[in-house]
Protein backbone atom coordinates (compact mmCIF):
# COMPACT_ATOMS: atom_id res chain seq x y z
CA UNK A 1 0.00 0.00 0.00
CA UNK A 2 1.24 3.51 -0.81
CA UNK A 3 0.52 6.54 1.14
CA UNK A 4 -0.37 9.88 -0.68
CA UNK A 5 1.07 11.82 2.00
CA UNK A 6 2.76 15.48 2.09
CA UNK A 7 0.52 17.24 -0.22
CA UNK A 8 -2.60 16.41 2.18
CA UNK A 9 -3.82 18.58 5.74
CA UNK A 10 -6.71 18.44 7.76
CA UNK A 11 -8.44 20.41 5.61
CA UNK A 12 -9.41 17.56 3.28
CA UNK A 13 -11.20 15.42 5.40
CA UNK A 14 -14.78 16.64 3.87
CA UNK A 15 -13.00 15.41 0.67
CA UNK A 16 -11.91 12.03 -1.08
CA UNK A 17 -9.00 10.57 -2.73
CA UNK A 18 -9.28 8.92 -6.07
CA UNK A 19 -6.75 7.07 -7.52
CA UNK A 20 -7.00 7.31 -11.05
CA UNK A 21 -5.68 4.38 -11.95
CA UNK A 22 -6.97 1.59 -9.53
CA UNK A 23 -10.04 3.89 -8.11
CA UNK A 24 -10.27 2.36 -4.72
CA UNK A 25 -12.52 4.65 -3.57
CA UNK A 26 -12.34 5.40 -0.08
CA UNK A 27 -14.03 7.58 2.41
CA UNK A 28 -12.51 10.61 3.61
CA UNK A 29 -9.88 10.95 6.57
CA UNK A 30 -6.40 11.31 6.44
CA UNK A 31 -5.23 8.36 7.69
CA UNK A 32 -7.04 6.41 5.19
CA UNK A 33 -6.15 8.79 2.53
CA UNK A 34 -4.38 5.74 0.24
CA UNK A 35 -3.74 4.17 -2.94
CA UNK A 36 -3.94 1.02 -2.92
CA UNK A 37 -2.53 0.35 -6.23
CA UNK A 38 0.49 -1.15 -5.50
CA UNK A 39 2.61 -0.59 -8.53
CA UNK A 40 2.59 2.96 -8.30
CA UNK A 41 4.53 5.02 -6.53
CA UNK A 42 2.89 7.44 -4.13
CA UNK A 43 2.68 10.68 -5.98
CA UNK A 44 -0.02 13.41 -6.22
CA UNK A 45 0.26 12.46 -9.73
CA UNK A 46 -2.06 9.34 -9.09
CA UNK A 47 -4.01 10.62 -6.34
CA UNK A 48 -7.30 13.00 -7.42
CA UNK A 49 -9.07 15.22 -5.19
CA UNK A 50 -12.52 15.78 -5.34
CA UNK A 51 -15.01 17.35 -3.31
CA UNK A 52 -18.28 14.97 -2.25
CA UNK A 53 -21.45 16.22 -4.20
CA UNK A 54 -25.22 16.46 -4.19
CA UNK A 55 -26.81 14.79 -6.93
CA UNK A 56 -30.54 13.69 -7.31
CA UNK A 57 -30.60 9.96 -8.35
CA UNK A 58 -33.97 9.12 -10.46
CA UNK A 59 -35.22 5.37 -9.06
CA UNK A 60 -36.35 4.18 -12.30
CA UNK A 61 -33.90 4.42 -14.48
CA UNK A 62 -30.67 5.17 -12.25
CA UNK A 63 -29.99 8.73 -14.13
CA UNK A 64 -28.64 11.73 -12.08
CA UNK A 65 -29.51 15.22 -12.51
CA UNK A 66 -27.50 18.11 -10.79
CA UNK A 67 -30.58 19.85 -9.35
CA UNK A 68 -34.08 18.08 -8.43
CA UNK A 69 -37.25 18.26 -10.86
CA UNK A 70 -40.14 16.60 -10.88
CA UNK A 71 -39.52 14.89 -14.22
CA UNK A 72 -36.11 12.79 -14.95
CA UNK A 73 -34.92 14.18 -17.77
CA UNK A 74 -33.42 11.29 -18.64
CA UNK A 75 -36.91 8.43 -18.77
CA UNK A 76 -39.47 10.94 -18.14
CA UNK A 77 -40.72 9.39 -15.23
CA UNK A 78 -42.50 11.56 -12.80
CA UNK A 79 -41.51 12.32 -8.72
CA UNK A 80 -38.64 9.59 -9.04
CA UNK A 81 -35.42 12.06 -8.07
CA UNK A 82 -34.46 11.63 -4.80
CA UNK A 83 -31.19 13.20 -2.91
CA UNK A 84 -27.82 11.63 -2.78
CA UNK A 85 -24.55 11.79 -2.47
CA UNK A 86 -21.84 10.87 -4.22
CA UNK A 87 -17.96 11.41 -4.73
CA UNK A 88 -17.58 13.35 -8.30
CA UNK A 89 -15.80 11.74 -10.81
CA UNK A 90 -12.20 11.44 -10.82
CA UNK A 91 -10.98 13.64 -13.22
CA UNK A 92 -9.03 11.72 -15.69
CA UNK A 93 -5.52 11.98 -15.27
CA UNK A 94 -2.37 10.56 -17.11
CA UNK A 95 -2.41 6.45 -17.61
CA UNK A 96 -0.02 4.86 -16.17
CA UNK A 97 -0.53 1.56 -16.24
CA UNK A 98 -3.52 -0.44 -18.40
CA UNK A 99 -2.45 -0.31 -22.06
CA UNK A 100 -5.41 0.82 -23.80
CA UNK A 101 -7.40 -1.71 -25.62
CA UNK A 102 -6.60 -1.99 -29.76
CA UNK A 103 -9.30 -2.28 -32.00
CA UNK A 104 -8.88 -5.92 -34.02
CA UNK A 105 -10.35 -7.18 -37.03
CA UNK A 106 -13.91 -9.18 -36.70
CA UNK A 107 -12.68 -11.54 -39.02
CA UNK A 108 -10.18 -12.46 -36.21
CA UNK A 109 -11.58 -12.15 -33.32
CA UNK A 110 -11.81 -15.92 -31.70
CA UNK A 111 -15.55 -16.48 -31.01
CA UNK A 112 -15.57 -19.80 -30.77
CA UNK A 113 -18.17 -22.09 -28.61
CA UNK A 114 -19.24 -20.11 -25.66
CA UNK A 115 -18.73 -22.07 -22.54
CA UNK A 116 -21.68 -23.48 -21.16
CA UNK A 117 -22.08 -25.68 -17.81
CA UNK A 118 -25.33 -27.44 -17.07
CA UNK A 119 -26.56 -26.85 -14.04
CA UNK A 120 -28.41 -30.29 -13.78
CA UNK A 121 -31.74 -28.66 -13.59
CA UNK A 122 -33.08 -29.20 -17.37
CA UNK A 123 -36.09 -26.52 -17.44
CA UNK A 124 -33.29 -24.08 -16.32
CA UNK A 125 -30.68 -24.95 -18.58
CA UNK A 126 -33.40 -24.63 -21.30
CA UNK A 127 -34.41 -20.82 -20.01
CA UNK A 128 -30.32 -19.86 -19.81
CA UNK A 129 -30.14 -20.66 -23.55
CA UNK A 130 -28.59 -24.83 -22.85
CA UNK A 131 -26.24 -24.38 -19.53
CA UNK A 132 -24.86 -21.36 -17.74
CA UNK A 133 -22.62 -19.29 -19.82
CA UNK A 134 -19.08 -18.78 -18.24
CA UNK A 135 -18.48 -14.87 -17.78
CA UNK A 136 -22.29 -14.07 -17.65
CA UNK A 137 -24.28 -11.88 -15.33
CA UNK A 138 -28.10 -13.67 -14.81
CA UNK A 139 -30.74 -11.26 -12.76
CA UNK A 140 -33.45 -13.52 -11.52
CA UNK A 141 -36.22 -11.64 -10.54
CA UNK A 142 -39.61 -12.70 -8.58
CA UNK A 143 -41.97 -12.07 -5.80
CA UNK A 144 -41.04 -12.72 -2.14
CA UNK A 145 -40.96 -16.70 -1.35
CA UNK A 146 -41.58 -17.74 -4.90
CA UNK A 147 -38.89 -19.87 -4.68
CA UNK A 148 -35.53 -17.82 -5.87
CA UNK A 149 -33.28 -19.14 -3.16
CA UNK A 150 -34.29 -22.31 -3.54
CA UNK A 151 -33.84 -22.98 -7.27
CA UNK A 152 -30.49 -21.25 -7.44
CA UNK A 153 -29.48 -23.72 -4.48
CA UNK A 154 -30.64 -26.12 -6.32
CA UNK A 155 -28.49 -25.04 -9.28
CA UNK A 156 -25.78 -23.92 -6.80
CA UNK A 157 -25.46 -27.56 -5.88
CA UNK A 158 -25.72 -29.36 -8.93
CA UNK A 159 -22.92 -26.89 -10.48
CA UNK A 160 -20.71 -27.61 -7.45
CA UNK A 161 -19.98 -31.13 -8.71
CA UNK A 162 -18.18 -29.82 -11.57
CA UNK A 163 -16.70 -26.60 -10.85
CA UNK A 164 -15.95 -24.31 -7.61
CA UNK A 165 -19.08 -22.42 -6.74
CA UNK A 166 -19.89 -19.46 -4.23
CA UNK A 167 -23.15 -18.54 -2.37
CA UNK A 168 -23.21 -15.87 -0.84
CA UNK A 169 -26.19 -15.53 1.34
CA UNK A 170 -26.95 -11.41 2.46
CA UNK A 171 -30.82 -12.29 3.54
CA UNK A 172 -30.26 -16.13 5.22
CA UNK A 173 -27.74 -17.39 7.93
CA UNK A 174 -25.75 -20.18 6.99
CA UNK A 175 -27.43 -22.25 9.52
CA UNK A 176 -30.62 -21.55 7.72
CA UNK A 177 -29.05 -22.42 4.32
CA UNK A 178 -27.79 -25.32 6.03
CA UNK A 179 -31.22 -26.79 6.78
CA UNK A 180 -32.85 -25.53 3.67
CA UNK A 181 -30.09 -27.79 2.18
CA UNK A 182 -30.80 -30.85 4.62
CA UNK A 183 -34.66 -30.52 3.54
CA UNK A 184 -34.03 -30.79 0.51
CA UNK A 185 -31.78 -33.60 0.35
CA UNK A 186 -28.96 -31.41 -0.97
CA UNK A 187 -26.37 -31.48 1.71
CA UNK A 188 -23.55 -33.44 0.38
CA UNK A 189 -23.17 -30.56 -2.67
CA UNK A 190 -19.49 -29.04 -2.79
CA UNK A 191 -20.84 -25.90 -3.48
CA UNK A 192 -19.00 -22.94 -0.49
CA UNK A 193 -21.32 -20.01 0.97
CA UNK A 194 -20.76 -17.25 2.43
CA UNK A 195 -22.69 -15.02 5.02
CA UNK A 196 -21.68 -11.48 3.67
CA UNK A 197 -23.22 -8.59 1.88
CA UNK A 198 -19.91 -6.56 0.92
CA UNK A 199 -19.33 -7.20 -2.91
CA UNK A 200 -15.31 -6.53 -1.92
CA UNK A 201 -15.13 -9.18 -0.07
CA UNK A 202 -17.40 -11.57 -1.94
CA UNK A 203 -15.56 -10.62 -4.50
CA UNK A 204 -12.12 -11.31 -2.84
CA UNK A 205 -13.61 -14.90 -1.60
CA UNK A 206 -14.68 -16.09 -4.72
CA UNK A 207 -11.18 -14.95 -6.51
CA UNK A 208 -9.48 -16.82 -3.81
CA UNK A 209 -11.38 -20.11 -3.97
CA UNK A 210 -11.47 -19.84 -7.52
CA UNK A 211 -15.12 -19.92 -7.95
CA UNK A 212 -16.44 -20.00 -11.38
CA UNK A 213 -20.05 -19.68 -10.16
CA UNK A 214 -21.50 -17.02 -7.74
CA UNK A 215 -24.49 -16.44 -6.41
CA UNK A 216 -25.78 -13.56 -5.07
CA UNK A 217 -28.27 -14.00 -2.59
CA UNK A 218 -30.04 -10.84 -2.90
CA UNK A 219 -28.57 -7.87 -4.94
CA UNK A 220 -30.33 -5.43 -2.98
CA UNK A 221 -28.96 -6.40 0.69
CA UNK A 222 -25.27 -5.85 -1.20
CA UNK A 223 -23.11 -2.88 -0.88
CA UNK A 224 -19.93 -2.08 -2.01
CA UNK A 225 -17.87 0.28 0.11
CA UNK A 226 -16.91 2.72 -2.84
CA UNK A 227 -19.85 4.65 -1.53
CA UNK A 228 -21.95 5.70 1.45
CA UNK A 229 -25.55 4.97 0.69
CA UNK A 230 -26.88 2.14 2.76
CA UNK A 231 -27.41 -1.19 0.96
CA UNK A 232 -30.87 -1.01 -1.74
CA UNK A 233 -30.47 2.48 -2.34
CA UNK A 234 -30.58 3.03 -6.17
CA UNK A 235 -26.53 3.84 -6.03
CA UNK A 236 -25.79 1.30 -4.74
CA UNK A 237 -27.55 -1.03 -6.35
CA UNK A 238 -25.81 0.49 -9.95
CA UNK A 239 -22.53 0.21 -8.33
CA UNK A 240 -22.68 -3.46 -6.52
CA UNK A 241 -24.28 -4.70 -9.66
CA UNK A 242 -21.46 -2.80 -11.75
CA UNK A 243 -18.57 -4.28 -9.33
CA UNK A 244 -19.81 -7.86 -9.92
CA UNK A 245 -20.53 -7.34 -13.62
CA UNK A 246 -16.70 -6.35 -13.73
CA UNK A 247 -15.70 -9.19 -11.62
CA UNK A 248 -17.54 -11.53 -14.08
CA UNK A 249 -15.60 -10.46 -17.57
CA UNK A 250 -12.11 -10.57 -16.26
CA UNK A 251 -12.35 -13.65 -13.60
CA UNK A 252 -14.96 -15.47 -16.56
CA UNK A 253 -16.93 -16.86 -13.91
CA UNK A 254 -20.88 -16.81 -14.14
CA UNK A 255 -22.57 -14.68 -11.62
CA UNK A 256 -26.20 -15.09 -10.89
CA UNK A 257 -27.98 -12.25 -9.16
CA UNK A 258 -31.16 -12.77 -7.29
CA UNK A 259 -33.56 -9.47 -7.21
CA UNK A 260 -36.71 -8.59 -5.35
CA UNK A 261 -39.31 -7.24 -7.45
CA UNK A 262 -41.82 -4.19 -6.79
CA UNK A 263 -45.21 -3.96 -6.59
CA UNK A 264 -45.86 -3.35 -9.89
CA UNK A 265 -43.86 -6.33 -10.74
CA UNK A 266 -40.80 -5.04 -12.14
CA UNK A 267 -37.15 -5.56 -10.46
CA UNK A 268 -36.76 -3.05 -7.69
CA UNK A 269 -34.02 -0.75 -8.56
CA UNK A 270 -33.05 1.66 -11.63
CA UNK A 271 -34.32 -0.42 -15.10
CA UNK A 272 -29.99 0.08 -16.13
CA UNK A 273 -29.57 -3.11 -13.93
CA UNK A 274 -31.67 -4.95 -16.92
CA UNK A 275 -29.69 -3.18 -19.14
CA UNK A 276 -26.35 -4.05 -17.32
CA UNK A 277 -27.00 -8.45 -17.07
CA UNK A 278 -26.71 -10.55 -19.68
CA UNK A 279 -29.57 -12.15 -18.67
CA UNK A 280 -32.96 -11.48 -17.05
CA UNK A 281 -34.87 -13.95 -15.62
CA UNK A 282 -38.58 -13.71 -14.43
CA UNK A 283 -40.40 -16.14 -11.57
CA UNK A 284 -44.06 -16.72 -12.11
CA UNK A 285 -46.64 -18.23 -10.92
CA UNK A 286 -50.43 -17.89 -10.32
CA UNK A 287 -51.57 -17.02 -6.84
CA UNK A 288 -52.03 -20.34 -5.16
CA UNK A 289 -50.96 -22.61 -7.84
CA UNK A 290 -47.93 -24.38 -7.01
CA UNK A 291 -46.36 -24.76 -10.24
CA UNK A 292 -43.64 -21.70 -10.95
CA UNK A 293 -42.90 -20.54 -14.52
CA UNK A 294 -39.17 -19.37 -15.01
CA UNK A 295 -39.21 -17.01 -18.33
CA UNK A 296 -36.62 -15.39 -19.78
CA UNK A 297 -37.09 -11.43 -20.58
CA UNK A 298 -33.73 -10.89 -21.78
CA UNK A 299 -31.12 -13.35 -22.96
CA UNK A 300 -28.06 -12.72 -24.65
CA UNK A 301 -27.22 -15.97 -24.75
CA UNK A 302 -30.26 -17.50 -25.56
CA UNK A 303 -34.01 -17.14 -26.71
CA UNK A 304 -35.89 -14.51 -25.09
CA UNK A 305 -39.64 -15.53 -23.88
CA UNK A 306 -38.02 -18.99 -23.25
CA UNK A 307 -39.86 -20.62 -20.10
CA UNK A 308 -39.03 -23.23 -17.98
CA UNK A 309 -41.79 -24.95 -15.78
CA UNK A 310 -41.39 -25.99 -12.19
CA UNK A 311 -43.77 -26.82 -9.71
CA UNK A 312 -42.68 -26.41 -5.33
CA UNK A 313 -43.21 -29.34 -3.81
CA UNK A 314 -41.56 -30.55 -0.45
CA UNK A 315 -38.74 -31.71 -1.52
CA UNK A 316 -37.73 -28.30 -3.84
CA UNK A 317 -38.87 -27.11 -6.84
CA UNK A 318 -39.07 -30.08 -9.04
CA UNK A 319 -39.08 -29.97 -13.08
CA UNK A 320 -42.63 -30.14 -15.08
CA UNK A 321 -40.09 -31.91 -18.13
CA UNK A 322 -43.29 -31.97 -20.46
CA UNK A 323 -45.71 -29.22 -20.06
CA UNK A 324 -47.39 -28.47 -22.78
CA UNK A 325 -50.76 -29.55 -21.78
CA UNK A 326 -50.47 -28.72 -18.22
CA UNK A 327 -52.64 -25.68 -18.27
CA UNK A 328 -55.92 -27.09 -19.68
CA UNK A 329 -58.86 -27.88 -17.24
CA UNK A 330 -60.48 -30.78 -19.15
CA UNK A 331 -64.31 -30.23 -19.00
CA UNK A 332 -66.19 -33.17 -18.71
CA UNK A 333 -69.10 -31.68 -20.83
CA UNK A 334 -68.63 -28.53 -23.45
CA UNK A 335 -68.82 -25.65 -21.59
CA UNK A 336 -69.88 -22.33 -23.64
CA UNK A 337 -67.26 -19.56 -24.13
CA UNK A 338 -63.85 -22.21 -23.75
CA UNK A 339 -61.84 -23.23 -26.38
CA UNK A 340 -58.44 -24.62 -26.60
CA UNK A 341 -55.28 -22.37 -28.59
CA UNK A 342 -51.57 -23.73 -28.97
CA UNK A 343 -49.26 -20.99 -28.05
CA UNK A 344 -45.27 -20.69 -28.36
CA UNK A 345 -43.39 -19.72 -25.09
CA UNK A 346 -39.48 -19.14 -26.54
CA UNK A 347 -39.11 -22.61 -28.24
CA UNK A 348 -41.90 -24.75 -27.21
CA UNK A 349 -45.41 -24.93 -28.08
CA UNK A 350 -48.33 -24.95 -25.17
CA UNK A 351 -51.53 -25.66 -25.05
CA UNK A 352 -53.77 -23.39 -22.83
CA UNK A 353 -57.43 -22.61 -22.30
CA UNK A 354 -58.81 -19.47 -23.50
CA UNK A 355 -62.40 -18.65 -21.45
CA UNK A 356 -63.89 -15.42 -22.31
CA UNK A 357 -67.52 -14.93 -20.40
CA UNK A 358 -70.07 -12.43 -21.84
CA UNK A 359 -72.60 -10.83 -20.21
CA UNK A 360 -75.95 -8.25 -20.40
CA UNK A 361 -75.53 -5.47 -18.29
CA UNK A 362 -77.54 -2.44 -17.66
CA UNK A 363 -74.29 0.49 -17.79
CA UNK A 364 -73.60 3.14 -20.31
CA UNK A 365 -69.99 1.79 -19.66
CA UNK A 366 -69.55 -1.90 -19.99
CA UNK A 367 -66.53 -3.76 -18.31
CA UNK A 368 -64.04 -5.37 -20.65
CA UNK A 369 -61.09 -7.16 -17.94
CA UNK A 370 -58.59 -9.53 -19.83
CA UNK A 371 -56.43 -11.55 -17.59
CA UNK A 372 -53.31 -13.30 -19.33
CA UNK A 373 -54.24 -11.66 -22.32
CA UNK A 374 -53.58 -7.93 -23.82
CA UNK A 375 -56.58 -5.91 -22.56
CA UNK A 376 -56.10 -3.53 -25.82
CA UNK A 377 -55.94 -6.31 -28.26
CA UNK A 378 -59.20 -7.39 -26.98
CA UNK A 379 -61.00 -3.99 -27.30
CA UNK A 380 -59.97 -4.30 -30.68
CA UNK A 381 -61.04 -7.69 -31.07
CA UNK A 382 -64.55 -6.79 -29.84
CA UNK A 383 -63.98 -3.84 -32.64
CA UNK A 384 -63.15 -6.25 -35.67
CA UNK A 385 -66.61 -8.59 -34.22
CA UNK A 386 -68.91 -5.26 -34.27
CA UNK A 387 -67.53 -4.53 -37.87
CA UNK A 388 -66.73 -8.02 -39.90
CA UNK A 389 -69.65 -9.84 -37.75
CA UNK A 390 -72.07 -7.51 -37.37
CA UNK A 391 -72.61 -8.17 -33.71
CA UNK A 392 -72.66 -5.45 -30.94
CA UNK A 393 -71.63 -5.97 -27.90
CA UNK A 394 -72.11 -2.54 -26.22
CA UNK A 395 -74.94 -4.25 -23.84
CA UNK A 396 -72.26 -6.35 -22.73
CA UNK A 397 -69.70 -6.58 -20.02
CA UNK A 398 -66.73 -9.02 -21.46
CA UNK A 399 -64.25 -10.72 -19.34
CA UNK A 400 -61.42 -13.10 -20.79
CA UNK A 401 -58.89 -14.80 -19.18
CA UNK A 402 -56.30 -17.63 -19.60
CA UNK A 403 -56.34 -20.43 -17.31
CA UNK A 404 -53.60 -21.86 -15.54
CA UNK A 405 -52.00 -18.25 -14.46
CA UNK A 406 -50.38 -18.08 -18.03
CA UNK A 407 -49.59 -14.75 -19.98
CA UNK A 408 -50.03 -14.75 -23.90
CA UNK A 409 -48.97 -12.03 -25.63
CA UNK A 410 -48.85 -12.95 -28.99
CA UNK A 411 -51.41 -12.44 -31.48
CA UNK A 412 -51.75 -16.56 -31.80
CA UNK A 413 -54.43 -15.76 -29.41
CA UNK A 414 -57.06 -13.34 -31.21
CA UNK A 415 -59.14 -16.38 -33.55
CA UNK A 416 -59.71 -18.10 -30.33
CA UNK A 417 -60.64 -15.38 -28.02
CA UNK A 418 -63.22 -14.25 -30.94
CA UNK A 419 -64.41 -17.64 -31.16
CA UNK A 420 -64.71 -18.10 -27.34
CA UNK A 421 -66.56 -14.44 -27.43
CA UNK A 422 -68.98 -15.66 -29.52
CA UNK A 423 -69.27 -19.03 -28.12
CA UNK A 424 -70.74 -17.21 -24.72
CA UNK A 425 -72.64 -14.51 -26.34
CA UNK A 426 -74.67 -17.69 -28.09
CA UNK A 427 -74.28 -19.72 -24.91
CA UNK A 428 -73.20 -22.23 -27.55
CA UNK A 429 -69.93 -24.33 -26.48
CA UNK A 430 -67.36 -25.10 -28.97
CA UNK A 431 -66.37 -28.94 -29.56
CA UNK A 432 -63.97 -29.90 -26.87
CA UNK A 433 -61.38 -31.46 -29.03
CA UNK A 434 -60.92 -28.10 -30.85
CA UNK A 435 -58.23 -26.20 -30.92
CA UNK A 436 -57.49 -22.59 -32.89
CA UNK A 437 -54.71 -19.65 -33.56
CA UNK A 438 -54.39 -16.91 -35.79
CA UNK A 439 -54.06 -13.46 -35.89
CA UNK A 440 -56.92 -11.08 -36.43
CA UNK A 441 -56.30 -8.14 -38.89
CA UNK A 442 -58.58 -5.18 -38.42
CA UNK A 443 -60.23 -5.55 -41.77
CA UNK A 444 -61.16 -9.17 -40.65
CA UNK A 445 -58.89 -10.93 -42.27
CA UNK A 446 -57.44 -14.03 -40.07
CA UNK A 447 -53.35 -14.09 -40.82
CA UNK A 448 -50.98 -16.73 -39.86
CA UNK A 449 -48.66 -16.94 -37.27
CA UNK A 450 -45.10 -18.71 -37.10
CA UNK A 451 -44.48 -22.30 -36.42
CA UNK A 452 -47.93 -22.92 -37.42
CA UNK A 453 -47.27 -27.20 -38.58
CA UNK A 454 -45.17 -27.60 -35.08
CA UNK A 455 -48.22 -26.19 -33.06
CA UNK A 456 -50.77 -28.43 -35.35
CA UNK A 457 -48.66 -31.57 -34.50
CA UNK A 458 -48.59 -30.48 -30.76
CA UNK A 459 -52.14 -30.21 -30.89
CA UNK A 460 -52.75 -33.51 -32.62
CA UNK A 461 -50.14 -35.86 -30.28
CA UNK A 462 -52.48 -34.36 -27.13
CA UNK A 463 -55.65 -36.02 -28.90
CA UNK A 464 -57.45 -32.95 -30.30
CA UNK A 465 -59.24 -33.81 -33.79
CA UNK A 466 -60.17 -30.46 -35.32
CA UNK A 467 -58.60 -26.93 -35.81
CA UNK A 468 -59.26 -23.48 -37.08
CA UNK A 469 -56.42 -21.62 -38.41
CA UNK A 470 -55.40 -19.45 -40.86
CA UNK A 471 -55.67 -20.62 -45.18
CA UNK A 472 -51.77 -19.66 -45.14
CA UNK A 473 -50.54 -22.01 -41.70
CA UNK A 474 -52.61 -25.14 -43.27
CA UNK A 475 -49.79 -27.58 -43.36
CA UNK A 476 -48.77 -28.94 -47.07
CA UNK A 477 -49.42 -32.67 -46.21
CA UNK A 478 -52.06 -33.75 -44.33
CA UNK A 479 -51.53 -34.54 -40.29
CA UNK A 480 -52.73 -37.51 -38.84
CA UNK A 481 -56.04 -37.35 -36.90
CA UNK A 482 -56.34 -33.33 -37.30
CA UNK A 483 -59.31 -32.22 -39.47
CA UNK A 484 -57.78 -28.63 -40.56
CA UNK A 485 -60.16 -26.22 -41.22
CA UNK A 486 -57.90 -23.16 -42.97
CA UNK A 487 -60.33 -19.75 -43.40
CA UNK A 488 -59.23 -16.31 -45.27
CA UNK A 489 -61.77 -14.02 -43.35
CA UNK A 490 -63.75 -13.98 -39.94
CA UNK A 491 -66.66 -14.39 -41.35
CA UNK A 492 -65.51 -17.85 -42.87
CA UNK A 493 -64.30 -19.24 -39.32
CA UNK A 494 -67.92 -18.26 -37.59
CA UNK A 495 -70.37 -19.60 -40.44
CA UNK A 496 -68.79 -23.08 -39.35
CA UNK A 497 -69.57 -22.73 -35.43
CA UNK A 498 -72.54 -20.27 -35.58
P1 LIG B 1 -37.63 -19.26 -1.30
O1 LIG B 1 -36.76 -19.95 -2.26
O2 LIG B 1 -37.06 -18.95 0.05
O3 LIG B 1 -38.25 -17.95 -1.91
P2 LIG B 1 -37.56 -16.59 -2.35
O4 LIG B 1 -36.10 -16.76 -2.22
O5 LIG B 1 -38.03 -16.39 -3.76
O6 LIG B 1 -38.11 -15.55 -1.45
O7 LIG B 1 -38.91 -20.17 -1.15
C1 LIG B 1 -39.66 -20.10 -0.01
C2 LIG B 1 -41.01 -20.72 -0.21
O8 LIG B 1 -40.97 -21.97 -0.85
C3 LIG B 1 -41.62 -20.93 1.14
O9 LIG B 1 -42.89 -20.34 1.11
C4 LIG B 1 -41.69 -22.39 1.33
C5 LIG B 1 -41.61 -22.96 -0.05
N1 LIG B 1 -40.82 -24.19 -0.11
C6 LIG B 1 -41.44 -25.39 -0.31
O10 LIG B 1 -42.66 -25.47 -0.45
N2 LIG B 1 -40.69 -26.54 -0.39
C7 LIG B 1 -39.34 -26.50 -0.23
O11 LIG B 1 -38.71 -27.56 -0.31
C8 LIG B 1 -38.72 -25.24 -0.02
C9 LIG B 1 -37.23 -25.13 0.17
C10 LIG B 1 -39.48 -24.11 0.02
MG1 LIG C 1 -34.79 -15.82 -0.79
Amino acid sequence: MSQAAGSIDDSLLFYQAFCVDCEPIRRAGVSELACYHPALPATPRNVNLAKLHTVFVCSSCGGDSPKWQGQCPECGAWNTLSQMTQPARPRPGPRVSRPAAAPRPLALVQGGPAGRTATGIEEFDRVLGGGLVAGSVILLGGDPGIGKSTLLLQAATGLSGQTAVLYAAGEESLDQIAMRADRLGLKAGRAQLIAETCVETIVEAARSSGARVVVIDSIQTMYTEALDASPGAVTQLRDATAALVRFAKESGAAVMLIGHVTREGTIAGPRVLEHMVDTVLYFESDNGSRFRIVRAVKNRFGAANEIGVFAMTEEGLKEVRNPSAMFLSRHPAPVAGSIVTVTREGTRPLLVEVQVLVDETPSTNPRRVAVGLDSGRMALLLAVIHRHAGVALHNYDVFANVVGGVRVSETAADLPAVLATLSSLRDRPLPTDLVAFGEVGLSGEIRPVPFGEERLREAAKHGFKRAVIAEANAPKRPIEGLEVLAVRRLPDALARYF
